[in-house]
């Protein structure tokens, strides 16, 4: 080759359609029809009165899902992390003193972003599998000036389901804000952001929004937006600036970054799929199919992960033990292989040890929740275990009994009892 010469082209294989796989693993979640549709819609300038339209109804739907009216609600764009990383940026200043409550992986990464913002990190940790204790934070507390405290509502590593109502008061009565991190919960379970008192609240799409990854919803409230206001020094990050991020979601449309239109066109409509379906009938589909899940898994003799009543453990994530003998990994790989299931695998001290099954968004299914244990059944029967047959299967099929008529929204829209009928 000599100089100025082009590449040659590479020689990839033919395009491959990707297999389609049942996702329930921890995020992401199988994506909502709808929201694909949407995402393919023609694309427009990010100053397009037609594509602000549509910016303003996701802010709109922002703070009915978030139950807020703060003023501020948009989505940062990047995944979940990327909300995260904004949050604290932009509220922290080099020193400042930050509590940061962990008991699982997500705590681990709300430590590692405070300690990169410059903040003095007081963690307070948990024992993974349990709830952070209350007491602890208020001892963390005491005495000391504290800009805020940051939590993970649904910590997806272990399964847990903070309570945030109380560590906002105590924040509060500290002086301090309280950061939660929502990536996990919002559209799956409650999110009360006003009641709770909850100052800055991060989400993801991936997850109970059945989008798929790549903008993470905020809201604050205006005591958030008050300490940005006031910061001393620079926000060390241009592209996570929420100040910046805030006045280009305005009617300023102070011009940012260029709009990632597909996905908030994909944001919209997984919004509109929450608001239609309604904040409580979604909440109950979601519990009715982690639970229906439970119960099959129990039949299976397997053990579900965790010490917490069932009130602070998420409805759609399920973390479960490893039988002794079973190879975890070979499992996920047959169920990926022989059933085109995907589940989870854990992290740091849990990994090999617990399996986490996600049943979030479009995930939360019946057709779901019975193909996973059916084929478990299987799959466990070929690591030597003796489950026995098609009892999984029934105990869900029970459980969906005696819960009574639900309303299987996603699969009655495509098809429907009496579409079935008619076949
Ligand atoms: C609770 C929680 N927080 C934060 C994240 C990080 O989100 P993302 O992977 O979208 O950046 C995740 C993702 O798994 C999560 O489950």
């Amino acid at each position: 080759m000599s100089p100025g010469d082009l590449l040659p082209p590479p020689r990839t294989p033919p395009p491959r359609t990707p297999p389609p796989r049942i996702l329930l693993g921890p995020g992401p979640a199988m994506a909502d029809p709808r929201v694909l549709r949407a995402l393919s819609t023609p694309l427009l300038g990010q100053f397009d009165p037609e594509f602000t339209a549509v910016m303003n109804e996701v802010m709109e739907l922002t703070r009915f899902a978030f139950q807020t009216s703060n003023a501020r609600a948009f989505p940062v764009p990047g995944t979940g992390r990327a909300g995260l990383e904004a949050a604290l940026v932009s509220l922290v200043e080099p020193g400042d003193r930050v509590v940061v409550a962990e008991c699982g992986r997500f705590g681990l990464l709300l430590i590692e972003i405070a300690e990169r913002c410059g903040a003095e990190v007081v963690a307070v940790h948990g024992e993974w599998g349990r709830l952070i204790d209350l007491a602890a934070i208020e001892a963390a507390l005491k005495g000391r000036r504290t800009k805020l405290v940051a939590v993970v509502h649904g910590e997806t590593s272990t399964g847990t389901l903070q309570p945030l109502e109380d560590i906002a008061r105590l924040a509060r009565d500290h002086g301090a804000l309280l950061v939660a991190d929502c990536v996990a919960t919002l559209g799956g379970s409650e999110v009360a952001v006003d009641r709770w008192g909850v100052d800055v609240a991060i989400a993801g799409t991936q997850k109970c929004l059945s989008c798929p990854s790549g903008l993470a919803p905020v809201t604050y409230n205006a005591r958030a937006e008050a300490v940005i206001k006031m910061r001393r020094s620079k926000v060390r990050s241009n592209y996570l600036d929420l100040g910046q991020l805030a006045d280009y979601w305005s009617p300023a449309r102070f011009n940012h970054h260029t709009a990632p239109t597909a996905m908030v066109y994909g944001l919209c409509e997984a919004l509109r799929a929450v608001r239609d379906e309604g904040l409580e009938a979604r909440f109950a589909r979601h519990r009715l199919h982690g639970d229906a899940l439970r119960g099959g898994l129990d039949a299976l003799g397997l053990s579900l992960f965790g010490k917490e009543p069932l009130e602070h453990r998420l409805p759609f994530l399920t973390p479960v033990v490893v039988p002794d003998g079973v190879d975890e990994l070979r499992v996920r790989r047959r169920l990926v292989e022989d059933f085109g299931i995907e589940i989870g695998a854990a992290f740091g001290p849990l990994q090999g040890k617990i399996w986490r099954i996600g049943t979030m968004g479009y995930s939360a299914q019946r057709q779901f929740v019975l193909l996973c244990l059916a084929a478990l059944e299987s799959v466990l029967r070929r690591e030597g275990l003796h489950p026995s047959p098609s009892a999984a299967v029934d105990a869900a099929l029970a459980h969906y009994t005696s819960a009574g008529p639900h309303t299987d929204q996603d699969v009655d829209d495509n098809l429907g009892a009496s579409g079935i009928g008619r076949l």
